[in-house]
């Protein structure tokens, strides 16, 4: 009798020690699985995303890419979401201020470039562009009252500010006398023109019209300094996103998602 008791608690002791053993068994492969074997992971190919294009860009460009709260939204943000999808592909956000956008490039920390960004023949010999989505123009902000600056002509001399690193500070320079205040970003470009530390300032159409909205007390001049294209920047040399790229813009074309982008942002399909 007191045999057999002793040899119940024995069996039901083993019983419990065996359960935890396969406990911690089960328990610590998946930890391992999960932290300390990445090529096992399922998260990353899952959905057959197992490539992530990495986009750079610079928001206060409305409505092209600008921020909504903490979001990073616009135009060119939906456009490459689209090309992600197409591309099989998940899609991440870098930041960064729009001159350091083709270094980025080139040092390979983004895989391409969406920020209204204009094709130049300076630009191309450092990048590869993709085909055009969007034809813009560069315009030039004075204040509606007392402008020192009523046509084009009389840029000359004047302080005129820029976003850095843009075609509107390559044409800003080119302007007799004129002297250029570059700044960081196209928002910094307005303070000083609001406060009367610049003359005027020289930035593309969209978001020019933008700010029209929000300063009542500036306008624009009805002249264009210049007309320009839009494209999708990428690593001199990767031919294979390249194709990539325009074969998607193509097809945005093609199937409305593209003149509903249009819509969405500028209200109707024009282009
Ligand atoms: N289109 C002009 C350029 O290529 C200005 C672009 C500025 N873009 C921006 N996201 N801040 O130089």
């Amino acid at each position: 009798m007191v045999q057999h008791k002793r040899y119940n608690k024995l069996l039901k002791r083993l019983k419990v020690g065996v359960f935890v053993v396969i406990v911690v068994a089960v328990v610590g492969y998946m930890y391992w699985d999960v932290e300390l074997n990445p090529s096992s992971s399922t998260a990353q190919t899952a959905g057959g995303l197992e490539k992530t294009l990495v986009l750079g860009t610079d928001p206060g460009f409305k409505p092209f890419e600008y921020k909504q709260g903490q979001q990073t939204v616009g135009f060119d943000i939906d456009l490459a979401r689209e090309i992600a999808k197409d591309t099989n592909r998940s899609l991440q956000i870098e930041e960064i201020a729009f001159d350091g956008l083709l270094p980025a490039l080139q040092a390979g920390r983004i895989d391409l470039i969406a920020a209204g960004m204009t094709v130049t023949s300076e630009r191309k010999q450092n990048a590869e562009f993709s085909n055009s989505y969007y034809t813009a123009t560069q315009k030039v902000i004075v204040p509606k009252v007392g402008s020192v600056v009523v046509g084009i002509e009389d840029l000359a001399g004047k302080r005129i500010g820029v976003q850095l690193g843009t075609t509107g500070d390559t044409l800003a320079r080119e302007i007799n006398g004129a002297k250029v205040v570059q700044l960081q970003s196209t928002s910094s470009v307005m303070q000083e023109l609001n406060s009367r530390r610049i003359d005027a300032a020289i930035m593309d159409n969209g978001p020019a019209s933008q700010y029209l909205v929000t300063n009542p007390g500036l306008t624009m001049l009805s002249r264009n300094l210049s007309r320009e294209e839009y494209a999708i920047a990428i690593r001199k040399g990767n031919t294979k996103l390249l194709k990539e790229v325009n074969d998607s813009i193509a097809k945005m074309k093609r199937d409305g998602r593209y003149d509903a982008l249009v819509k969405k942002y500028f209200g109707a399909a024009k282009l």
